[in-house]
């Protein structure tokens, strides 16, 4: 029989992660700090909204674009927050997750061959993402010597006749960076200069510690030339629900919506009710989890940095990104050896992109209990390879 599977997927990556999650699943007593997601449960409130929803009989499609009164919640928050404004009616768009917007903004603007700058290291499914709508990705390095920003340089460097967009993330999955805003000014003259659209996904917005997140869409000229992309999974603990949200211009937005009615019809309408409970009422709970995840950010990066596994201070999201070069080890042989020798599950860089290799993603979503004891138990993968004296972390 011949293979019925396309060579267009036949040819797309399969993701990084799944190997270590695959290893993992097959072993015991294992401290994984690998997962990209909240640990808390959705917050109570938010989830009887949707128990309402369902028990109230809100089960059927709703308004392509999402219901109106979320919408209208989302365009509030943006005014309010970042003061920049967007019409429910025709610029915003409720979608399956970031994960659904992402490839809509895409597959809105990409022609076959168009170029779309991604700066990496970042979210597996960046790359994919533009080939699956029919573009070319063009990565773009970031590096540790910068705080994995993305400078005017590297950007400029690889736009050819044929580049339409760059792709940008922060703060960052995997690196925890955040973009200053000097480097944001940069990043939005490029755009300007080359005619570009930024597509900006935001999802981490409300994770940062002590900065401010600055919304690309809110800089000065770049309302008209942004795709942002959010949602409620990391924020609000709700990865489960399936809520994200974009907003762009009302011709871009329209080419999204067309694309999402044909391919979704609508996100889920009980998910959409939760949404609208955690953005009219959940400001306590992103505070209250943000400041743990603050708590656990501190100690996980100390404690790698005192093991020799250099690591800049993540400003942002949920994950560390220590440096293993000096174990002598990959960044895949280091997350190989660890997990076998002492059950710690953590993520390779180098499959966020060529420029996450001689790093590993440590996410700080395991309990405060479970980050001390993953940092014994390296202290003690690291001690037995004569790499630190014993002791460096528990006296
Ligand atoms: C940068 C980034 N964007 C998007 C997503 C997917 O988000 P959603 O759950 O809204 O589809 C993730 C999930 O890990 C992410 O890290």
């Amino acid at each position: 029989m011949r293979t019925f599977v396309s060579k267009h997927v036949q040819q797309l990556r399969p993701s990084g992660i799944r190997r270590f999650f695959d290893i993992a699943a097959t072993m015991q007593d294992v401290i994984t700090l690998g997962i990209g997601e909240p640990d808390f449960a959705t917050p109570d409130h938010i989830a009887q909204k949707g128990a309402d929803a369902i028990l109230n009989g809100q089960t059927a499609y709703t308004s392509n674009s999402g219901t109106i009164e979320l919408r209208r919640a989302i365009a509030g928050q943006l005014s309010a927050r970042y003061g920049v404004s967007y019409d429910p009616g025709c610029e915003l768009l409720v979608t399956v997750g970031v994960s659904e917007a992402l490839w809509l903004a895409l597959k809105a603007i990409c022609d076959p061959g168009d170029e779309v700058l991604v700066v990496e290291p970042c979210f597996v499914a960046n790359p994919a993402a533009v080939e699956m709508a029919g573009g070319v990705a063009v990565m773009v390095p970031t590096r540790a010597e910068n705080d994995f920003q993305v400078t005017a340089d590297d950007l400029e460097a690889r736009i050819t006749p044929r580049t339409k967009a760059i792709l940008i993330s922060y703060p960052n999955n995997p690196t925890g960076a955040v973009l200053s805003p000097e480097r944001m000014a940069d990043l939005a003259a490029v755009a300007e200069r080359h005619d570009l659209v930024v597509i900006s996904d935001e999802i981490y917005e409300r994770l940062v510690y002590g900065v401010q997140h600055v919304n690309f869409a809110s800089l000065p000229g770049m309302r008209e030339r942004t795709i942002l992309l959010s949602g409620m999974s990391k924020s609000y603990a709700m990865t489960g629900w399936r809520i994200g949200y974009a907003a762009a211009p009302a011709p871009i937005m329209e080419a999204m919506r067309k694309l999402h009615q044909y391919l979704i019809m609508s996100a889920p309408t009980m998910g959409q009710a939760a949404a609208l409970q955690a953005i009219l009422h959940g400001e306590d709970d992103v505070e209250r989890m943000r400041t743990s995840y603050d708590a656990r950010r501190r100690l996980i990066v100390e404690g790698f940095n005192r093991l020799g596994l250099t690591c800049f201070e993540p400003r942002g999201a949920f994950y560390a990104f220590p440096s293993v070069a000096n174990t002598g080890m990959d960044d895949e042989a280091f997350c190989e050896a660890l997990l076998l020798e002492e059950r710690v599950a953590v993520i390779p860089g180098s499959a966020f992109g060529q420029s996450g290799k001689g790093f590993i993603r440590a996410s700080y979503t395991a309990s405060y209990g479970d980050i001390e004891r993953a940092l014994v138990r390296i202290e003690r993968f690291m001690v037995r390879r004569g790499l630190v004296q014993p002791a460096a972390l528990t006296v």
